[in-house]
């Protein structure tokens, strides 16, 4: 098993033009995660269309080939699942890279398979906590173990008969809700789940769309044992992708953008509600519903922000967009204050920690917190950095933002991270440099 990547360090240039035209954004990860694992307990044929090209999710597909699942590529974003002899165990470990859903939700579908499977991944992913979904689903009846006392991959599982549990998550989070559902639909009885707030429901509205026995009642949802039905599935554009070029269209002076096609699930769109609150020009354009997740454009022009409060229930809804938010807050006037963020630190990096760290390069004024930060703008941002991205994706992202608006050019280390989930970010930069057209509509 390999993790290593040519490594590649880039200079960030400011930029002198504002950003100007229409775009698309990669393929939403977490839905095509999921497209591809229930597209795989169907039994059946089912086409992905606009599936991501990231690592993530490349990964999710190499575990289900691994699994005896096969997959046909109509082209480079158009895959064909054909699943009609149901799972089989892995003569191998199964991969899930530098992915934590992968690893958290296929936790939960592997553990009522009739067959052992071991999941591990990369450096970043053996590091992160994993006893969030290991937990819940031993009290389900699951075989399952891992390194450090039940608490870190590679997870061991020996598929099992589950018996349905509800359980009150201590936190708002889809991975761990996911797990759960996906466990439950193998599962004898019920399997409730109860969230403090609401996080990203992409789980219950694609099994609700192939057909599973789900109530779905808000902070509470419910699922018992289901026959998924094969159906074609379309994913958006990533909202968490979009939130880069939303930031960098309003901190760039002059620009005004559209992009297109981007999924505007409600528990995920806080970026949009939260960059309105800070004075951003946003609107949305050509909302409709597809396969059962809003989709819509959104038009972003340069603006004047001031800072604000983020807490409570908004943070499930931008848990990934905060760094980038963070490069918003150094350009807003005022103190910006993020708090009750604290599982942050157990994303790819701890993004408390990183995102301070290269801010301050900057000479952003940011404050470290036990569970989130705090940035006093408006900050002219230094340049003449070397920058880290500690394996993390969202942060090469957020230091090339931050990069575009500082007075020197940067050098970023290891941006390749990028990979993960944004192979062409710095070409769709470049295109809106290039002074594209705003289009419309399709
Ligand atoms: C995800 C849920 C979020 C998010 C992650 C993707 C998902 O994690 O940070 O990038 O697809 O379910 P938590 O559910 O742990 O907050």
């Amino acid at each position: 098993m390999k993790h290593t990547q040519e490594k590649k360090s880039i200079i960030v240039k400011p930029v002198n033009r504002p950003l100007k035209g229409s775009i698309r954004i990669p393929s939403d990860k977490s839905i095509s995660h999921r497209a591809v694992m229930l597209g795989a307990l169907t039994n059946g044929i089912v086409e992905i269309s606009n599936f991501s090209a990231g690592a993530d999710c490349r990964s999710t597909l190499g575990i289900f080939q691994a699994l005896g699942v096969e997959v046909e590529y109509k082209s480079d974003k158009n895959i064909i699942l054909s699943s009609k002899n149901g799972l089989r165990e892995s003569i191998d470990c199964l991969d899930a890279g530098n992915s934590g859903t992968t690893t958290r939700l296929m936790a939960g579908l592997l553990s009522g398979q009739n067959f052992y499977s071991v999941i591990t991944g990369d450096q970043s992913l053996r590091s992160r906590p994993m006893a969030r979904v290991i937990k819940p689903l031993k009290q389900m009846g699951a075989s399952i173990w891992a390194r450090e006392s039940d608490t870190k991959a590679p997870i061991s599982i020996k598929g099992t008969q589950l018996t349905g549990i509800t359980y009150e998550s201590p936190m708002a989070s889809a991975q761990i809700k996911s797990s759960l559902l996906f466990a439950g639909l193998f599962a004898s009885g019920k399997t409730v789940i109860n969230e403090p707030y609401k996080s990203r429901d992409h789980s219950e509205k694609m099994l609700s769309y192939l057909g599973a026995n789900l109530v779905d009642s808000g902070n509470t949802v419910e699922i018992s044992a289901s026959n998924l039905q094969p159906k074609p599935l379309i994913i958006p554009g990533d909202i968490s992708s979009a939130a880069f070029f939303i930031v960098a269209a309003c901190i760039v002076p002059d620009s005004e953008i559209i992009i297109q096609d981007v999924g505007l699930n409600p528990t995920r769109t806080g970026i949009v509600d939260v960059m309105r609150e800070m004075g951003a020009d946003i609107e949305i354009l050509d909302l409709k519903t597809q396969c059962g997740e809003e989709v819509g454009d959104i038009k972003v022009k340069f603006s004047d922000l001031k800072g604000i409060t983020i807490s409570g229930d908004m943070i499930p809804r931008i848990i990934d967009e905060i760094p980038v938010i963070a490069v918003a807050a150094s350009q807003a006037t005022g103190t910006t204050i993020i708090k009750n963020a604290e599982d942050l630190r157990n994303k790819e990096s701890d993004r408390i920690k990183t995102v301070c760290n290269e801010l301050s390069k900057f000479g952003v004024d940011i404050t470290e917190t036990p569970d989130g930060f705090i940035i006093s703008g408006k900050t002219n941002l230094k340049g003449k950095n070397v920058l880290e991205c500690y394996h993390d994706h969202r942060i090469a992202m957020s230091c090339y933002i931050a990069g575009l608006i500082s007075d020197n050019p940067n050098e970023i280390n290891e941006f390749h991270w990028v990979n993960i989930s944004f192979p062409e970010f710095v070409d769709t930069v470049n295109k809106l440099l290039n002074k594209g057209e705003l289009i419309y509509g399709k």
